[in-house]
């Protein structure tokens, strides 16, 4: 079992793992029921208000050539923990997880990086669960209360948290091939036209596959080219 730390209040449970994670042990899991400061992909800002699942681990992998996965991992783990409740996620590459095709849960990796290399990983997780006002977050967004699902967030940690530490030793060492049937069953973009922002070489074309690393494969009319990060704008 792995040691977890819950805060109250803290400024952001990725950023508490930033800052100590060399007093820490591999697989601490820090929670909070609110966060000051919590922090999104490219720096957005992720509000997070009572009634929300916010939750950080701290990763020491043994190998990390497939460390980018590991958030693909959780999305399947978060909807895979949805799914046992009733729910029907879908995944929105590359790691946000909808229900009925809004925002429910956002994730945030971040490596720490000495001269010897990556010395761990901190995955970031926030579930929209019992909230019942997220106008605030400038998307469609949803909790799963607000989608007739009722769960105590201290119910949904362990089944999220079951499923991550099930796959994970697979996906440190094989890769997005560990996952890519079921994270594929859950991606309802295939054969759709969207565009993808990433800030330097946005582009709009059909989606033809998710590629054995994970990337998506776009076809903007001169075939299908990897993309390995971004905002899918559908
Ligand atoms: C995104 O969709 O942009 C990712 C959002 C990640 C939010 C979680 S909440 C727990 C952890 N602490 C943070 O400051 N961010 C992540």
């Amino acid at each position: 079992m792995e040691s977890q730390i819950h805060f109250k209040e803290i400024n952001s449970t990725n950023t508490y793992l930033k800052e100590n994670f060399s007093t820490l042990a591999d697989k601490t899991v820090v929670t909070a029921d609110i966060q000051t400061a919590g922090r999104g992909r490219f720096s957005r800002q992720w509000i997070s208000q009572k009634g929300g699942l916010y939750f950080s681990i701290l990763l020491r992998p043994t190998k990390t050539d497939f460390i980018a996965n590991l958030t693909q991992l959780m999305a399947l783990s978060v909807c895979r923990a949805v799914e046992e409740l009733g729910g029907k996620p879908t995944i929105k590459w590359p790691n946000d997880v909808q229900l009925k095709g809004k925002k429910l849960c956002g994730i945030l990796s971040e490596a720490v990086a000495t001269q010897q290399g990556v010395s761990c990983v901190i995955v970031g997780t926030g579930i929209n669960v019992a909230q019942s006002d997220l106008s605030h977050v400038g998307q469609p967004a949803i909790s799963l209360r607000e989608a007739g699902i009722f769960i105590d967030k201290n119910m949904l940690l362990p089944s999220v948290l079951n499923y991550f530490w099930q796959g994970y030793e697979d996906v440190l060492q094989n890769g997005f091939a560990s996952l890519r049937e079921e994270y594929k069953k859950r991606f309802p973009y295939l054969g759709k036209t969207i565009s993808v922002k990433n800030g330097v070489a946005d582009a709009t074309g059909t989606v033809t596959d998710i590629s054995p690393a994970g990337a998506l494969l776009l076809n903007a009319g001169n075939g299908p080219k990897e993309i390995l990060i971004g905002d899918l704008i559908v």
